[in-house]
This record gives C-alpha cells, structure tokens and sequence, in this order.
C-alpha cells in the first residue's frame, strides 16, 4: 500500500492564487457580458514584453543550439559561470559574494519551498503575518507544523505580526527561532526595511544561531538609495543569511523562469551532536541531485539584463510599474483608504472600507468593479481588513483601475 505524505492535509483549500483563479471563472461563466472588462490586479504578474536585450540573447542562444558546433547539453547544475559572474560583478560588487556561492535556478516560489530539503525538523519558523503563502505552505508540507486553527493559523509555526503600527516590518521576537523568513521591499504590503531594522535582524540572527531566509525578488523596486537591497549589506550576514532573488519582476521573467540562491560559504548549520556543517555544501549537493540546470537560452537572456542595454531596459520597465503603483496610491488615498506600500515596492496595500472584510472587498471589486484585487487574509490572518493592489500592468489598465475603484469606493 502506497501512503501519502499527510502533511498535504493539514494544508487549507486551495494555493492562494488558483483559489483567486478559481472564483474569478467562476464569475466570469456566470457573467459572459462583464467578462471582457475584468482586469487582473491580483497575482502579482509582469504585463510588458521582455527587454530587447533579453530578446536578442535568447535568439542568440536558440541559434547556438541550433548548430552542432555550439550547441550544449546539460550545463552545471549550479549555472554557467558567465552568468554566476555577472550576478556578484552586477548585483552584489563589494559585497564580498563570489561566484560559486550563487546558485541559478528556475524561480524563488521553488527555491524558497526546496530550501527546506536541507534543514532538519524540529526547528523553530518564523514567518511574518501576513506572509507569502510559499513560505507557510511548504513548511506545512515538510511536516515543520501541526494543523490548522480556525483563523488558518499552523500550530508549531511563530508568526510575527506586521501591522500598521509597526510599518510592516516584524520586529525580533523575544523567544528564539531557527529559521526566519523575511521578504524586503515586502510582498504582499510593500514595506521596506531599514538599514538598522535589519542590523537588529543579524544581530538575533547571530546570537540566537539562527538562518535569515531573505526573500529579495523585488529589490530592483527599491528607490530610496538608503533601503538595503541585499540582507548581505548587513555586516555578518554571511554567517547567518540566505538570500533569494529573481529575474521574474525587474526583467520580466515570470513566463521565462530564471532566479538564483546566494548561499555564502562561511554560513554553517548544526549537525546537532555538536558539529557544524556547511550549507552551501548542503545545497551544492541538494541542487545536483534533484536540478539539471536553467536552460541555455534563458541563462544567456538572464545575463543580457545586466548588458547596458539590458540595465536601461530594465529601468525603464521598473519606471513604469512604478508608475502605475504612484498612480494606485493616489487614486486609493484621494478615496480616503489607508494606504502603505507601492514607493519602494510593486504592490499597494491598502485597507478595506469600514464593515467589510477582505474577501467582501475581493468580491465587491470583481462584481461592481471587473478589477481582481488579491484580499489580505489570503497572506495571513494579520491581513485581514486589508487587500492588495499589483501594481504589474499596462498603464491604460491601472488608470482605469484607478477610475473605477474611485468610482465604487465613493458611491
Ligand atoms: C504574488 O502575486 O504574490 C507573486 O506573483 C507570486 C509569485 O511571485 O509567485
């Protein structure tokens, strides 16, 4: 008899954004008329076509596979060199990273889920409230929780919640943890760390011997030069940080797939018979054996976002996203909704009406409005009263979100 892995029954309905899905067809069957207006502010997806330097090193790598003199097959598990390299000279100079602690992958949802192979049970998690799902539900997959309370709260788990009066950004806790997910500028309310927000985060890390899994896929939406980009521009966050990053937002990548890990040498973990035992030799391992790779093509595509064509293009599309997020803050703060997020970030998180709670709000604006908005309690029972706006669209779109959120808040 096969069993299953249990853990999967402990987890609640559906993934957030298939449930998101699910209920936009729903309305969209049951309504064929309004169907053609709706737009889709829900999961945070890029609209815009690829950077032409992306383009054209794609094309290029398509034709170098199309001949048997440059053609290749499986590259190094951890990435090609020329990309690893341009990741630390572009993205991390002066940070005292090296090539070979960066490993490319397909996307962070899978890295921040698979990272999980390499650490042991009965680690204390921290998780912020309200969080990206990923985080929650594949610890409830490892088996790192116990079930469900009614608010959707996994038993085992320490959350640590981010609300208006704090910013967003969870504080350190008094009781230690082993793990600590945190994800700057942040998804899903926009918030952004301080430097010594952060100092303070490196600082419990190392005296708590605990790893910071550092979620940093939107970095390249930070404007404010004194906003961290990178957990690694804390002093001794080499010896107690992970960090996370993608190239589906700033380049464009959701549909292309391509992202890499940072996991420094000097960072080590317990054997818990008193050893210590280098995780970027964990991960090394773990990557070989279970991943063959990013393909050719995108690898090459992903290196041509750090060309000088490739950073200008990229600007311009971090330009207009956030754009569209100053656009959505001031149609959402002239209707007189408490607003955060979308200045350093892609996403708008904003408060709900008086009297209505996320979801309400999530089927207002999809029935009254034709606008996909993603409700706040999806990310957590903290985000509850609060929806979220993505700011990931054309600009004709966002200013007839605009139009039409103003439209139904003020009725
Ligand atoms: C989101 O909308 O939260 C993100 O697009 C999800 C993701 O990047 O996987």
């Amino acid at each position: 008899m096969a069993t299953i892995n249990t853990n999967f029954l402990k987890l609640k309905a559906g993934y957030l954004f298939p449930e998101i899905a699910r209920r936009v067809k729903a309305y969209s069957d049951a309504h064929p008329g309004a169907a053609p207006r709706i737009i889709r502010c829900g999961i945070g997806d890029v609209t815009e076509a690829l950077p032409q330097a992306v383009v054209e090193a794609m094309h290029e790598g398509v034709d170098e596979m199309a001949c048997r003199n440059t053609f290749k097959g499986y590259g190094p598990e951890q990435g090609y060199e020329f990309l690893r390299q341009a990741i630390v000279d572009h993205q991390f100079a002066d940070l005292g990273i090296a090539a070979d602690e960066v490993f490319v992958s397909d996307g962070s949802k899978c890295d921040t889920g698979n990272i999980l192979d390499i650490f042991g049970k009965g680690n204390v998690i921290a998780i912020t409230d309200p969080v990206y799902p990923v985080y929650v539900d594949t610890n409830v997959m490892a088996g790192n929780t116990g079930e469900a309370d009614a608010n959707g709260a996994y038993g085992g788990l320490l959350y640590l919640p981010c609300t208006a009066a704090n910013g967003f950004v969870a504080e350190v806790p008094h009781q230690r943890a082993d793990l600590i997910y945190l994800c700057f500028p942040n998804n899903p309310t926009g918030a952004v760390a301080t430097r010594a927000q952060l100092e303070a985060w490196v600082a419990y890390a190392r005296a708590n011997d605990s790893i910071i899994l550092f979620d940093a896929a939107y970095e390249a939406f930070v404007r404010d030069p004194a906003v961290p980009r990178s957990i690694f521009e804390i002093e001794g966050a080499r010896e107690c940080a992970i960090e996370f990053r993608s190239f589906s937002k700033n380049g464009g990548f959701t549909g292309v797939r391509c992202a890499y890990v940072v996991i420094p040498k000097s960072l080590t973990g317990s054997d818990g018979q008193g050893g210590r035992v280098s995780l970027h030799q964990l991960w090394s391992r773990r990557h070989s054996t279970k991943f063959n790779g990013a393909s050719y093509p995108v690898q090459k595509a992903a290196a041509a976002v750090f060309s000088p064509e490739g950073k200008a293009q990229v600007a311009a599309l971090v330009e207009h996203y956030m754009g569209n997020a100053k656009l959505l803050r001031e149609a959402v703060a002239a209707v007189g909704l408490p607003v955060f997020g979308g200045v350093n970030a892609p996403y708008v998180w904003v408060g709900c009406p008086a009297g209505l709670s996320s979801w309400d709000m999530f089927d207002k604006m999809l029935q009254e409005a034709q606008v996909v908005i993603t409700p706040g309690s999806g990310f957590g029972s903290a985000g509850e009263g609060y929806f979220r706006i993505s700011a990931f669209n054309s600009r004709a779109n966002v200013e007839e979100v605009c139009r039409r959120l103003t439209a139904l808040v003020s009725a």
